[in-house]
């Protein structure tokens, strides 16, 4: 029986990424011992640093405008170190909330900087959200130091397909599920970060693409870990970095320039998403919320008619050997989140499943 990982992160490892990891592990390079117990300072892990940037800039076509930091920690920390690095506490930013992961950005970011929200702003508990949010462009201070959002949210299955407005400020945005899964613009964000563990290859780091002319714009004293700068100036490396995550994520990397680079990723990943979200649409067993406009390419999150089914179809799907479908606690029902790793074998036995489930079911 052929297994697939659905979850939306840790997520799953393209095909040959794990492979290639054995065969490497007793010795990764050359040196006669596993990447683990290599010098981040030897010539060799210099070498994948090197290798690492470089197929980022091809993948992405990102210019030397940019710089690309590879940060310790998750998405999660660059709620506060984004703030803390390109706005200060009397001055203010603009949070677009549009839904779980953008509405933490913007509560973490209020310790850093004056908050303000293009709509009203949201107040805990969370609240599921189905749009991408009206906004009035003109009411954006246009003196704040950056616009913040979330291009793809995770939970709720909502994406972005276009550029928001920002009254013509800095555009940042926080791209931990959707990176790499489609082509992108570098050009038209000040800064980009992600995690790593959904596209980039297994947890503990996270992607920072920044506008040179963004780094050292902090005004008070942060952190030296915490600063931008820091990791410009030593390339990532100013104290002992998770030599094994990128080693991961040069894999990963490597294996997307394979296949054909971001483009054949996302040529892929809409075809899955639009098979299994027609197959959704022409049920009435099974039904996903999202407006057809907004839906994520990456991350379906679907319902049954009769929640009471769900913990059925869970033990049934898992037993199938269809992994991690589970919807995220603050919105329910089921979520199939189908990032670059995914095979399109596995949306086609994900519908399989949910046919016969229904025909048993309905
Ligand atoms: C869009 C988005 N942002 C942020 C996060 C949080 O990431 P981390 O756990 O790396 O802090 C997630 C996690 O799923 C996410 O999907």
């Amino acid at each position: 029986m052929s297994i697939y990982n659905f979850s939306a992160g840790p997520a799953a490892l393209p095909p040959g990424v794990k492979k290639q990891l054995k065969n490497e592990l007793d010795d990764w390079r050359g040196t006669g011992t596993s990447v683990m117990e290599v010098s981040h300072r030897s010539p060799e892990f210099k070498a994948l640093m090197a290798d690492n940037e470089s197929l980022l800039r091809s993948l992405l076509n990102i210019s030397d405008d940019y710089a690309i930091l590879l940060v310790p920690g998750g998405a999660r920390l660059q709620y506060a170190m984004l703030p803390m690095n390109l706005s200060a506490p009397n001055r203010s930013t603009v949070y677009h909330v549009n839904g779980y992961w953008g509405f933490l950005a913007y509560q973490e970011a209020q310790k850093f900087s004056q908050v303000k929200t293009t709509n009203k702003p949201p107040t805990a508990p969370y609240q599921p959200q189905h749009s991408l949010g009206d906004y009035r462009v003109k009411d954006i201070d246009s003196s704040a130091d950056y616009f913040h959002y979330t291009s793809n949210e995770t939970l709720e299955g909502i994406q972005w397909h276009h550029l928001p407005d920002s009254n013509g400020l800095p555009l940042c945005c926080d791209m931990t599920s959707d990176i790499m899964t489609r082509e992108i613009k570098v050009d038209d964000f000040a800064m980009i970060y992600a995690s790593a563990q959904k596209n980039l290859g297994i947890a503990g780091l996270t992607l920072v693409i920044i506008r040179k002319d963004m780094l050292g714009k902090h005004q008070n004293n942060i952190p030296t870990l915490m600063d931008y700068a820091t990791f410009e100036q030593h390339g990532s490396a100013y104290n002992t970095p998770p030599t094994f995550v990128w080693y991961m994520m040069y894999l990963v990397l490597q294996w997307y320039q394979q296949q054909g680079g971001v483009k054949t990723m996302q040529q892929l990943n809409q075809a899955k998403a639009n098979k299994l979200y027609d197959f959704i649409d022409n049920s009435d067993f099974y039904s996903n919320r999202v407006d057809s406009a907004i839906r994520s390419e990456v991350n379906v999150p679907f319902w049954l008619a009769d929640d009471k089914l769900n913990e059925q179809f869970l033990a049934d799907s898992n037993d199938a050997g269809l992994k991690a479908l589970k919807g995220h606690k603050a919105v329910g029902g089921m979520r199939a989140s189908i990032y670059n790793a995914v095979p399109m074998a596995a949306i086609d036995a994900l519908i399989e499943f949910m046919e016969t489930f229904e025909k048993q079911h309905a």
